[in-house]
């Protein structure tokens, strides 16, 4: 039997219980945020919206793609990645778990970020092409973000281990410039609102998103929507959060459910008229994923399937005519264009006929008003912003980006509730009058 020598055993016990204070010191001083914010800015010539995550230590800002229905957080490793605190996921680990099913793989190159032995891997999507390359090892980094506090944006916190997929240089293709990946805020485990309200045990998993054409925000937990000039925005409509059992993504394992957000649109009108369109369509289709309407920020404007989108522009054109605004051609990649000649503007945007998103029932309605409906292309020229997403197109409707700004919209994960306000501008804000200033020191 061998024993070490007393003060070694002294020293280790010392080293013991000196961590064992510092943790607990730790922990006391840890300031516990209630909610969380990251910018949202448009970037003028992709038309995505981006944010930024400042991760790794030191601290780099990396800019990625704020993806509404991703699954999850993926950068590229391959081009400086460098950070001190990155630590790849062991098969069979917990953070492996967390991710879902994935393989586990051996790297046949030096070890660095996104290459080491027996770690899991998924694969990292670019939604906005559509393509996935290759797999990418699953990993975990620190990342600071921004807290507020009621409506009081608040000092900067950590989140030691946020788990990331590292994606590859040649996945970054079509995304907007100086970005590096794409923020997944798609409901899976480890989609970032999950990630952040699990870091911070916030008591409602939810969070908020408010695009605008410049800088705009999400909110992440519970938080007091208020915007400049002291404008509080408390009563959303709500609608039920739908489920795709089948996965939208490029590459998925079978069975896994879709991470994006479907709601249930049941009829589309102009004017109040009724757009006919085929309204089985308009349902998710739960043994082939197709059909329903899906909210999302790749797509700049809102997708409608073929059928749809030509029933809608008749509809919408009929509509305009009958107000004496007239149609001019059409500029791409939209159907309908008109001259603003006898067109008035109001303060919700040129005064064209109103869109409603019909859901549960007759008065849960999605207002459009001209400011999300119509976009210009010339000072004399405005189209409607809505484009054909093809025959048979996997989802019906895809709410897009221009459709969503200047509204507050709300996913609510626990209860799964989808609430929107319609748009701020009637409430005289916008989105990008949140004031991200702190009145607390870091
Ligand atoms: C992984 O293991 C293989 C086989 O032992 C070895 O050749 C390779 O260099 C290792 N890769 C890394 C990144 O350590
Ligand atoms: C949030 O603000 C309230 C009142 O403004 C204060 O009592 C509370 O301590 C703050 N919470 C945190 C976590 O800073
Ligand atoms: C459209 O124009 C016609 C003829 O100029 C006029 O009689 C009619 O009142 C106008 N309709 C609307 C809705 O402005
Ligand atoms: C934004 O908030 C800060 C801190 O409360 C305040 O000093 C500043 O005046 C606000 N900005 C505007 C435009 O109100």
């Amino acid at each position: 039997m061998t024993s070490f020598p007393t003060p070694i055993i002294f020293s280790v016990l010392l080293l013991f219980i000196f961590s064992l204070s510092s943790s607990i010191s730790f922990a006391l001083s840890s300031f516990q945020p209630k909610a969380l914010i990251l910018p949202v800015t448009k970037d003028k010539s992709t038309l995505q919206y981006t944010t930024v995550i400042n991760q790794r230590t030191p601290l780099v800002a990396a800019s990625v793609v704020f993806d509404l229905g991703g699954r999850d957080l993926w950068v590229d490793c391959e081009k400086n990645y460098v950070s001190t605190t990155y630590k790849s996921a062991r098969c069979n680990s917990a953070v492996c778990s967390r991710a879902g099913p994935r393989d586990c793989e051996q790297c046949f190159s030096p070890p660095r970020p996104g290459c080491n032995n027996n770690t899991c891997h998924t694969f990292p999507d670019n939604t906005v092409t559509g393509t996935i390359i290759t797999s990418g090892e699953i990993a975990v980094d620190v990342v600071s973000i921004q807290s507020i506090n009621g409506s009081n944006p608040g000092r900067v916190v950590k989140i030691p281990n946020l788990i990331f997929v590292c994606g590859s240089t040649n996945l970054l293709e079509r995304l907007a410039s100086g970005t590096v990946g794409m923020a997944g805020m798609g409901r899976h485990n480890i989609g970032l609102p999950s990630q952040f309200a699990t870091a911070f045990s916030f008591n409602r998993k939810k969070f908020a998103v408010c695009l605008t054409s410049g800088r705009g925000v999400a909110f992440f937990g519970d938080v007091t929507y208020k915007f400049l000039p002291g404008i509080q925005i408390s009563d959303l409509t709500t609608t039920p959060l739908l489920i795709n059992p089948v996965s939208t993504a490029s590459a998925y394992v079978q069975g896994e459910r879709s991470s994006e957000y479907f709601i249930g649109v049941t009829d589309i009108k102009i004017a109040d008229k009724s757009v006919p369109i085929n309204k089985a369509i308009l349902k998710i289709n739960g043994a082939t994923g197709y059909g329903g309407t899906k909210i999302s920020t790749v797509n700049p404007y809102t997708e409608m399937e073929t059928s749809i989108f030509n029933a809608f522009t008749s509809a919408f054109v009929r509509a305009a005519t009958a107000r004496n605004i007239s149609r001019v051609s059409s500029v791409a990649p939209f159907g309908a264009c008109f001259s603003t000649a006898n067109v008035g503007v109001t303060r919700v945007g040129y005064a064209v006929p109103e869109i409603q998103l019909v859901l549960q029932s007759n008065d849960v309605v999605w207002r459009v008003f001209g400011a999300n409906s119509m976009v210009s292309v010339r000072d004399d020229v405005i189209c409607l912003g809505f484009v054909d997403g093809g025959v048979n197109a996997r989802t019906s409707v895809v709410v897009g980006g221009y459709q969503l700004e200047d509204n507050l919209i709300e996913f609510d994960l626990a209860s799964n509730r989808f609430g929107f306000s319609s748009t701020l501008l009637g409430r005289r804000t916008n989105c990008a009058n949140f004031n991200f200033t702190s009145t607390v020191p870091n």
